[in-house]
This record gives C-alpha cells, structure tokens and sequence, in this order.
C-alpha cells in the first residue's frame, strides 16, 4: 500500500480552496503555486477546510458511536445496495461526500474503487484515518469541494446535507451522484416509542428530497434497502446517540424496554450528469 502521503500524489485532482489552482504534492504537504501549503496529518488525511472543521451536533462521542452501529452491521444492506449501483455506473473514481467516519469509503476502497472521502467534522475524518486506509481523506465543506472540475466518476452522498452546484462541477460529464436517504419505515420501531417527545416522528420530506434531486440530475434508478435486526441493550445506546431524529430529546424518559428490534430503511437514488 502506498504510504499515507503519497496517496495523496495524483495530479489535477486537489484544488487549492483558498485560490483554486492545482495543488500537488510536495514532502508531507499538498502546495499550489501560489504559495499555500496543507499538511497531511500524520494519521493520513489532509485539512483542505478553510474555518476550523467542525460541524454542528456532530462531536467524537457521536461518531464513536456511529462507528459501532456501523461495524456491528446494521447497514451493511445499504452498503451493499451502494456498491452494486456504483459498480454498475461503471465509475472508477467515487468521491464519498460527507464520510462522516469512512464506513462506506472504506468499505468501496476495499473492493477497488479509487476512493476519495471528505468530512466538515475532523473528528469523523480522523477516526477515518484510523489504522491506514487507501481512501484520500480530506476535512472539507461541500459547499467548496477542494476537487477539480470533471475530476470524479461518481458520488456516493449517505444521509448528508447535499451541495448539487459542487457535485456537478467536480464530476465528469456522464458522471453519477447516488444519493441516499432514510427510507420510510427507517427506525419505525424506535420512532414509535419516542412519538410523544418528538416534533416529527415521520420522515415527511422524502418526496421533497427526490425532487431536488432531480432538478440537478437525471434520475436514473430508485433502490429501497430495508432490514429488520434483532437489537441488544449494548448497541441501543449508541443507536440513540447517533440518530437526529433525537437530537435534543432526553432518551431517558424513552419506554425503550419493549425495542427488541430495529428497521434499517434507505432510499437510494441514482442520478447522471447530463
Ligand atoms: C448523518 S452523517 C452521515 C455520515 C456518513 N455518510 C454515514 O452515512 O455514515 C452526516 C455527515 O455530514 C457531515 N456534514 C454536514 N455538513 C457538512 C458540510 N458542509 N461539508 C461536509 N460535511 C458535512 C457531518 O459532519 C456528518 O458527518
Ligand atoms: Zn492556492
């Protein structure tokens, strides 16, 4: 594998965010000719973030427990729906728009994808990194992707905020964004217990989310994911802390005794630039 600098040694790739000319590698850095100069972390990912890095409502505890939804395989469905759309858009190149901790990246380096991954929250990022990964990771905001125009085959957004100006500037002609989103019944089971503290138990703007979509992209293709898992007291908790759905909730007074089980639901759409 190559080392954690020189994955970042592709050329016309990195976007220099403060002036917008190629950066390249150079020793542990990525400079453009104008004098900027980014570091790549010692852990293998590089801060293109032009703020702090950050992101609201995200913090490490968070994203630990997101990681241990993740790897216990709760959406392994959904990656495995991801994958074989990629595949089928024929893509090489993915960039994975808002990675959060890289389950997804990770996983599609993995099977043989070039794959480039970023993050606002450079606590995700680093937990990412974690152990080396082929996976070009960068903190950055998607509203300013440090990538070149056309320079990315496809991109994978999973349950993140979507910027659809940046994606198509930074994808090539022909080039695919599959989008995904929570599905119908997603965590039915846990929405129904928390019903009474919650604003909004249903996931209302699912048709709104599909329209915006299309309004950027040709859509080509929409996949449904669903599984429904046994769930034990040691993966509750950190389902709870991850879902936004319960953001500012007081899950104590949640009757969660009678949660046994859990429905993982995802809407996947698969739009071409055209
Ligand atoms: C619900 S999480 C999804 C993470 C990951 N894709 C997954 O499915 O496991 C949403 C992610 O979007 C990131 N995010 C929010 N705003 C962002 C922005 N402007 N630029 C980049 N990432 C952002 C958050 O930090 C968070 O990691
Ligand atoms: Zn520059």
């Amino acid at each position: 594998m190559k080392t954690r600098y020189e994955k970042f040694g592709i050329k016309n790739t990195f976007r220099c965010p403060k002036c917008f000319a190629p950066l390249s590698l150079s020793g542990q850095s990525l400079v453009c000719e104008n004098g900027h100069c980014f570091d790549i972390a010692k852990k293998g990912y590089v801060n293109l973030a032009l703020g702090r890095g950050g992101s609201m409502h995200y913090d490490k505890a968070l994203f630990e427990s997101r990681g241990t939804v993740l790897k216990a395989g709760f959406y392994s469905h959904i990656l495995g729906a991801a994958h074989l759309l990629l595949a089928e858009t024929g893509a090489k190149r993915i960039l994975d728009a808002g990675c959060g901790e890289g389950y997804y990246a990770r996983a599609l380096a993995a099977e043989g994808f070039d794959v480039y991954a970023f993050d606002l929250a450079k606590d995700a990022v680093a937990l990412a990194s974690d152990g080396g990964t082929p996976v070009k990771l960068m903190v950055a905001d998607m509203t300013a992707i440090p990538l070149s125009d056309g320079s990315m085959d496809a991109i994978l957004d999973a349950f993140s905020p979507a910027h659809y100006g940046e994606y198509r500037r930074v994808l090539r002609e022909g080039g695919h964004t599959v989008k995904i989103i929570p599905g119908e019944n997603h965590l039915k089971e846990l929405r129904r217990a928390a019903k009474p503290l919650l604003r909004h138990s249903e996931y209302e703007n699912g048709a709104d989310v599909e329209a915006h979509f299309a309004s950027h992209f040709r859509l080509v293709k929409t996949v449904e994911a669903q599984e429904t898992f046994p769930l034990s007291k040691e993966v509750l908790p950190h389902l709870l802390r991850m879902t936004p759905l319960l953001f500012g909730v007081n899950t104590d007074a949640l009757p969660l005794d009678a949660l046994g089980e859990i429905t993982v639901a995802a809407k996947l759409l698969v739009g071409r630039k055209e």
